[in-house]
């Protein structure tokens, strides 16, 4: 089966991986310095990293202050750790509709919700293509929430210039093998914050404070170290840093070939009737992580098991948060975000990653244009 999305991985990815083995460090050595430089780089703003991107989610979220009681709004169009990682902390999960376009956070629908109980605004660069953050700004100095983006699809995306790390308070990122770069598991949190980027790193470390002019108890010995706030061990080992940086050094030759590959099929499927192709906004440089099409006429289910009949491993990206049983046992009702809901009806993403062939993907649109009879 072609997937939809995997993992480019090279012998200089292999020997950086044998190299971080061999040395005398396994979990938090120089690499991890070294990848949190080389993401701040490319994202903009200095980064901490962690253990996926869930766990990045969770992490900014905590060091955002959010807990029990605040409100955090968020999109319904995302894999649903951008919501459940709040609603761990005791948030409650308010849910905005999303662009016809984009698939992002709709403003309009955000300012709609905002008010004082909002702690956080979280938004999701869908597919890769971000958000509008500007007007989102807007909202979140309004009422005094902390802006935060789930860049899991868009490290090296830029927004009228301006690198995906520096566009909200607190910026997330997953490495997982399907992404833009893979560390196999792994993830980091960028803020152009140092306090929040100080709250991310000691959260990510246990909450452990070394420092010790913030000690309550600075004379109690060399050995000293103290928890002021709980946090969790969300340390990314070394040896996953080493292939991460190495990932890095291939970036822009991941986006070239991405680019490369989505104007193909931007090509090749233009004008296909009961298909509706993903669009990009004018002052946006994305890094696509998915290629998501519309199929029309409620024809997606047939489409998704045709295809993957053909061998083809189509995917869909996401059913609207909220109809996971575990919103709806918490009353979330299904038609709250009706634009959300006609998107993920018609959703598919084609397979998009950097190996993939272009005789590969001319099956891809050979075989999707059979399906559709055109
Ligand atoms: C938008 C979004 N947010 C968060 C995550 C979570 O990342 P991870 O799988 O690394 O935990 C993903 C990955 O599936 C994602 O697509």
């Amino acid at each position: 089966m072609l997937p939809y999305g995997r993992q480019s991985i090279d012998q200089s990815d292999v020997e950086a991986v044998v190299a971080a083995l061999g040395s005398d460090w396994l979990t938090t050595g120089p690499r991890v310095a070294q990848f949190e430089a080389d993401i701040e780089a490319v994202a903009g703003a200095p980064a901490v990293t962690v253990t996926n991107g869930t766990t990045a989610l969770h992490t900014a979220y905590a060091a955002a202050g959010v807990t029990q009681g605040d409100e955090v709004i968020t999109t319904p169009m995302t894999f649903v750790a951008t919501a459940s990682s709040a609603a761990l902390l005791g948030a409650k999960i308010v849910f905005a509709d999303v662009e016809d376009e984009t698939a992002n956070i709709d403003p309009a629908a955000v300012e709609e919700l905002a008010n004082e109980r909002t702690k956080a605004i979280a938004a999701v660069d869908y597919a890769g293509h971000p958000a509008e953050y500007d007007a989102l700004r807007k909202i979140s100095e309004r009422v005094g929430a902390v802006l935060i983006g789930d860049a899991a699809h868009s490290i090296g995306t830029t927004f009228h210039g301006r690198p995906v790390g520096t566009l909200a308070d607190l910026t997330t990122f997953s490495f997982f093998p399907t992404k833009n770069l893979t560390t196999a598991e792994g993830g980091a949190v960028a803020s152009i914050r140092p306090d929040l980027l100080q709250r991310a790193r000691t959260f990510r470390t246990i909450g452990l404070v070394r420092d010790k002019s913030l000690m309550r108890f600075p004379d109690e010995g060399p050995w000293h170290q103290e928890v002021h706030e709980f946090g969790n061990n969300y340390r990314l080992p070394d040896v996953l840093c080493a292939l991460g940086s190495s990932q890095l050094k291939r970036l822009a030759a991941f986006k070239a070939r991405r680019q490369q590959l989505t104007a193909r099929y931007d090509e090749l499927l233009a004008g296909v009737p009961g298909l509706r192709l993903p669009i990009q906004r004018e002052g946006v440089d994305p890094l696509r992580h998915l290629y998501p099409v519309r199929v029309l006429d409620g024809r997606r289910r047939e489409v998704f098991e045709r295809m993957r009949e053909a061998g083809i491993g189509v995917q869909v990206n996401y059913i609207p948060v909220y109809w996971h049983p575990v919103f709806a046992d918490l009353g979330y009702q299904r038609g709250m975000c009706p634009v959300a809901e006609t998107f993920y009806a018609e959703q598919l993403s084609l397979p998009l990653f950097v190996d993939l062939s272009d005789a590969d993907q001319d099956r891809v649109v050979e075989t999707l244009r059979n399906i559709l009879g055109s």
